[in-house]
């Protein structure tokens, strides 16, 4: 259950009745345990927006932060509409933000951290490149002029490889995909379409609304005002499950295909392994074989069901294995029956056999695939 309700509010004389539906902006926070920063924020926040006249309303969305932040939040004496949201239940910075967006009510909305590490005086930088037509805007910290101060050589390295793995969905041209300060039109993006995993939320926005033109505001993002940050490895690893979701999105059987060929992969070494095993532990080479084989098929049939199908219908696991066996089969039995068909078709091309066999083993893995795809793992109602 979540708990919205009115702090305080902008200039004399207002109400936030009265302000409902007029604003121009509206900004989302994410906070846990930031007591110290809130109050440093907003009033840096009331500053740049008074001197600019931008009419927004800020929205605090904690996660009952031990330290009491939605209570500050609320105590504050600033000149601006402040919101705050408590949640309750499982906490997270996306699912916080998209509970912001749910309720937000300005014509553009603008995320950002409530650590000072993303400086409010960006803003109106940000508002007036969507004001100049474009569709999403970045606070980036890798356009000419942008910096990340506070980095080490891990989160560095960390950032870049996040960022990498992230081109295909968001194309080479976004520069900072990763960043949690950004600002876009509301009526673009449908909150109910958004699935909050980790931090990302950037990232799921630009996939999932599609923007025809983002602009980055090169920004210098600083070091945290005070508290720590709560990314932790679980969050880390939660990007790849994050990743995996809008890779499924956008290609859903390609993405699928590539999982179900690493898998594949995976099985490959299983098995040299279980084999350079057993063959030290001296067991003959046809009773190391199967062994080995059977290793990488339950290997890889756990693997598929928990990471390339995990839509698949949870209950039957033993009909499932049956049938993925028999599924790999009939690869099997193709893989040979292509190979050995073109070999025996094409004499003159005898020299190439590899490449007869490199044809078996596509058209294997594809029918392996398939089957898998539709019969096996197909997707539980
Ligand atoms: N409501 C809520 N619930 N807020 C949260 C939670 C949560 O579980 N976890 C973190 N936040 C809030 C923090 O209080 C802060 O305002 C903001 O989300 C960012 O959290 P940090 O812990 O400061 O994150 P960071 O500095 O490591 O990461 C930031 O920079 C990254 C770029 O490298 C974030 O902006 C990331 O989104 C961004 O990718
Ligand atoms: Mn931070």
């Amino acid at each position: 259950m979540t708990r919205v309700e009115t702090a305080s509010v902008a200039g004399p004389g207002q109400t936030p009745a009265a302000t409902v539906g007029s604003f121009d902006l509206s900004i989302i926070i994410p906070t846990f345990n930031e007591a110290e920063n809130v109050p440093v924020l907003l009033r840096r926040l009331a500053k740049v927006l008074t001197g600019t006249q931008i009419p927004a309303e800020v929205w605090i969305v904690d996660d009952a932060s031990p330290d009491g932040t939605a209570e500050v939040a609320r105590q504050v004496d600033v000149p601006l509409v402040v919101r705050v949201i408590e949640r309750s239940g499982p906490r997270g910075l996306s699912p916080a933000v998209v509970d912001g967006l749910r309720v937000a009510r300005g014509t553009h909305v603008l995320v950002m951290d409530a650590d000072l590490q993303h400086p409010p005086e960006a803003i109106p930088k940000l508002l007036g490149a969507l004001r100049a037509g474009a569709d999403f805007a970045i606070g980036s910290r890798y356009v000419a002029g942008g910096a990340a101060n506070e980095f080490g050589l891990l989160r560095v390295l960390n950032s870049k490889i996040a960022t990498w793995m992230a081109v295909p969905l968001v194309g080479s041209g976004v520069r900072d995909p990763m960043a949690g300060f950004f600002c876009f039109r509301r009526a673009d993006v449908d909150a109910e379409t958004l699935n909050p995993v980790g931090y990302k939320i950037g990232l799921e926005l630009l996939v999932k609304s599609s923007p025809g033109r983002v602009v980055e505001v090169p920004i210098d993002f600083g070091s945290r005002h005070a508290g720590q940050s709560k990314l932790s490895f679980a969050e880390q690893l939660s990007y790849l499950q994050h990743l995996r979701k809008l890779y499924a999105h956008r290609w859903p059987t390609a993405s699928q295909a590539a999982l179900y060929c690493a898998v594949g992969a995976c099985g490959m070494v299983v098995d040299l392994a279980c084999m350079t095993v057993l063959m030290t532990l001296g067991v003959v080479f046809s009773a190391a074989r199967v062994a080995s084989i059977l290793v990488a098929l339950v290997g890889n049939f756990v693997l598929n069901r928990a990471i390339t199908f995990p839509e698949a219908n949870r209950r039957a696991w033993r009909s499932q294995f049956v049938k993925y066996a028999l599924v790999c089969m009939i690869g099997l039995v193709l893989n040979w029956g292509v190979s050995t068909g073109l070999y025996h078709a094409l004499p003159a091309w005898h020299g190439a056999y590899l490449l007869f066999c490199l044809v078996g083993i596509v058209a294997g893995t594809a029918s392996n695939f398939l089957l898998s795809k539709h019969i096996v793992f197909r997707a539980g109602r």
